[in-house]
């Protein structure tokens, strides 16, 4: 089991290059096997979620090329199982997005049924509601579901709450469904609209991505294409509130800043000086952080992915704050972490009450979750003394080269996997 340790207390000072955004790509790529052309993926992270996804791809039978660490070719027309196996699903939940794909392009898919996870209960009714009212016979076999259809048609599907993937899954499968397609309360997110995007590039005429209506006109056949993923808004962000909770100076550079607009208000908000480029942003947090109150929402609101960066920063900042998660009920499970670190913060129902702090201590504790993980880090980073981060796996689902980027900015942060080298680190630094 790897660990972070990490010696806080320095400001973060510099520039730092974003990688292509995590959860677009997870779509994307399912999205490429609906074609038997060749498809040419660029700008992909090099994270754990996308390599366990990329496995899945190729385990149903599809060519699986990596041509560097951020570029992949994917060809689809020698797919001969359209079953997905548990052990891909259990990794990673997004591999769901194989649902979609494959039974748009085949009208059969087998994918096992996600279980909940550590974020909270993620039912996936929706998607399920969306591939129903397309003409599927939608069953639960044997803890998996069973989508098949003789043909798919268009339909007017209305979203009983607003979700990413049901929205994403849905678009597939109808881009290549017979007739018109109308998804109302679409998610508006912006790896909605690259997915909208890269899918037009193969041919679909998907129309409205980033507005709550998305209209889709089914085609038969979907063809080759080479497409770039967006950056990454959650990496970024996290960058973002790591220079403002420890007082730093950082430019994050290949970032859509129209994206980051939910994170850039609050960090000014709470005192920082955001300044914005064609592709980069840059903050500074030179004087003492105040207080906000900040709720999750679905984009344009507050990420609930951006949730914890902002809760670990407002634990530095003077007077209280009120944090409230609307998307998932699971999210605070960083908040005895934080405590362990001398923060002062108090979970109740859906809402945490942060009574800003002077400062937090190094200590160990655990990563919960990916974003939480990073939240952790980012609080070690800004803590006195020594901070162990245990679980790393998590972080490391999400995040490309966290420890390199982060030292490239003044850090001191390391990737260690014995107590012994915690050891050596704690003596190196003193
Ligand atoms: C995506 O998850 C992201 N994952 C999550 O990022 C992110 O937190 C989330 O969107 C919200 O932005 C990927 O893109 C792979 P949802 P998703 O469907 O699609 C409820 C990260 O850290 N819901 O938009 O699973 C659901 O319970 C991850 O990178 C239903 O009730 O999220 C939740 O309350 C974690 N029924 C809300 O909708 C459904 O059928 C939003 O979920 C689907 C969702």
């Amino acid at each position: 089991m790897e660990q972070y340790v990490i010696k806080g207390g320095n400001p973060l000072v510099g520039e730092v290059d974003i990688a292509g955004a995590k959860n677009a790509a997870l779509a994307i790529l399912s999205a490429a096997i609906m074609t038997d052309e060749t498809i040419l993926i660029e700008n992909l992270p090099d994270v754990r979620d996308i390599n366990v996804l990329l496995e899945a791809i190729a385990e149903i039978g599809a060519q699986v090329e990596r041509v560097d660490k951020s570029t992949v070719k994917i060809n689809g027309s020698t797919i001969g199982n359209l079953s997905v196996d548990y052990e891909f699903i259990k990794k990673i939940r997004a591999s769901y997005y194989l649902l979609g794909a494959l039974l748009g392009k085949y009208k059969h898919a087998e994918v096992p049924l996600p279980g909940g996870c550590n974020i909270g209960s993620r039912p996936i009714d929706q998607h399920l509601k969306g591939f129903r009212a397309l003409g599927a016979e939608v069953d639960i076999r044997h803890g998996a579901i069973v989508a098949k259809a003789e043909n798919l048609h268009g339909s007017h599907i209305f979203l009983d709450v607003v979700s990413v993937g049901a929205t994403i899954n849905i678009m597939m499968a109808a881009s290549m469904a017979a007739g018109r397609t109308i998804i109302e309360n679409a998610a508006r997110e912006p790896h909605v609209v690259d997915v909208a995007n890269f899918l037009n590039s193969m041919g679909a005429n998907i129309k409205g991505a980033g507005t709550d209506v998305i209209r889709i006109r089914g085609v038969e056949k979907l063809h080759r294409t080479e497409y770039s993923i967006i950056p990454d808004q959650i990496e970024a962000g996290t960058f973002m509130f790591a220079a403002a909770a420890t007082g730093g100076d950082v430019t994050v550079r290949n970032v859509i800043p129209k994206h980051l607009e939910a994170t850039t208000a609050k960090l000014e908000e709470i005192g920082c000086e955001v300044e914005e480029f064609d592709d980069a942003v840059r903050v500074r947090a030179p004087h003492k952080l105040h207080r906000t109150h900040v709720k999750t929402l679905p984009y344009p609101g507050y990420p609930t992915d951006m949730q914890p960066q902002i809760a670990v920063t407002l634990a530095l900042a003077e007077g209280t704050s009120i944090v409230t998660e609307s998307i998932f009920e699971n999210r605070f499970k960083y908040a005895d972490e934080l405590s362990r670190m001398g923060a002062n913060i108090k979970v109740e129902g859906n809402s945490a009450i942060i009574d800003g702090v002077k400062k937090l201590t190094g200590a160990r504790v655990s990563a919960p979750d990916l974003r939480a993980g990073a939240a952790l880090v980012i609080a070690g980073l800004a803590a006195e003394g020594v901070t162990v981060v245990d679980d790393i796996v998590y972080i490391q689902r999400g995040y490309e080269n966290f420890e390199e980027k982060l030292r490239s900015l003044g850090a001191e942060i390391e990737r260690v996997s014995s107590e012994k080298e915690i050891q050596k680190f704690r003596l190196r630094v003193g």
